[in-house]
């Protein structure tokens, strides 16, 4: 879709319940990405505890997405595949959930700790949720999309890291994925989106340890690191306002 989409404040309401159950959704996983469960238990979980509260998983089925969560395990950046694999103390596993009700779509992702994890590797953790709280001050009507897309890769680049430039945030609605795009990173000759009242996107920083070159697997989703360094990412979906932004997939 390559218009923008305002969402009236009622709209917003509807956007903010599917945001609500994606973040207790991603609650619920957090409780239990422990070492030893298998990433397709996570996603069993989530599946029945989107079912049970009435919604649906976006991503279920999404151009042919086998499974309703992302479950992506250190060098793995996005669009992890939920498998037999079994955490294990020291890893570091990025969930990203997508729950509709109502034809609204909330988006969310986090990077959850498993067990005791290197100071290096926790570190990225922490200034990836830097970038996209920081990244948001700048979401305010009357700012451009750039000036959070400059904001996220200013704390990136600070801190040595690579930002993914292959992957992006997006507007999000009763599309998953609507326009406009949302880089973590700036370069001239994008085009120029001024962010207005009503606009609902999803920031999303997806930042590597090492450098900022990805590959993808054969199953046509996997998307890892070119260094096998890990990777982690912080999601949520956010409404414009005059002020500051409001977090729908909160709770
Ligand atoms: N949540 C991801 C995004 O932000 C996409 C989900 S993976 C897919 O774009 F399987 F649904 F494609
Ligand atoms: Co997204």
């Amino acid at each position: 879709m390559s218009h923008i989409v305002i969402k009236t404040p009622s709209q917003i309401e509807h956007m903010r319940v599917a945001g609500r159950l994606t973040y207790q959704t991603l609650e619920l996983l957090r409780e239990h990405a422990r070492p030893g469960i298998t990433t397709k238990k996570l996603d069993k979980l989530a599946r029945e505890f989107m079912r049970d509260n009435g919604a649906t998983p976006s991503f279920l089925g999404y151009m042919g997405y086998p499974a309703s969560i992302c479950a992506s395990v250190n060098d793995t950046i996005i669009h992890g595949i939920p498998s037999g694999y079994a955490l294990k103390d020291g890893d570091i596993l990025s969930v990203d959930v997508g729950a509709c009700i109502e034809g609204y779509h909330g988006d969310a992702a986090r990077t959850f700790l498993i067990g005791e994890v290197d100071e290096e590797t926790k570190h990225l953790v922490e200034i990836t949720e830097r970038c996209f709280t920081e990244g948001i001050k700048k979401a305010v009507a009357g700012n451009f999309v750039a000036d959070i897309s400059r904001e996220i890769q200013r704390i990136a680049s600070e801190a040595g890291y690579g930002i993914v430039r292959e992957f992006v945030g997006h507007g999000v609605g009763k599309q998953m994925h609507e326009a406009p795009e949302v880089p973590n990173f700036f370069a001239p000759r994008m085009p120029v989106v001024r962010l207005r009242a009503g606009m609902t996107i999803a920031v999303e920083p997806m930042i590597n340890l090492g450098t900022a070159g990805i590959r993808i697997l054969k199953d046509g989703w996997t998307v890892k690191t070119a260094d096998g360094k890990p990777s982690a990412h912080y999601e949520n979906t956010i409404a414009i306002t005059d002020c500051q932004p409001l977090i729908l997939t909160d709770a």
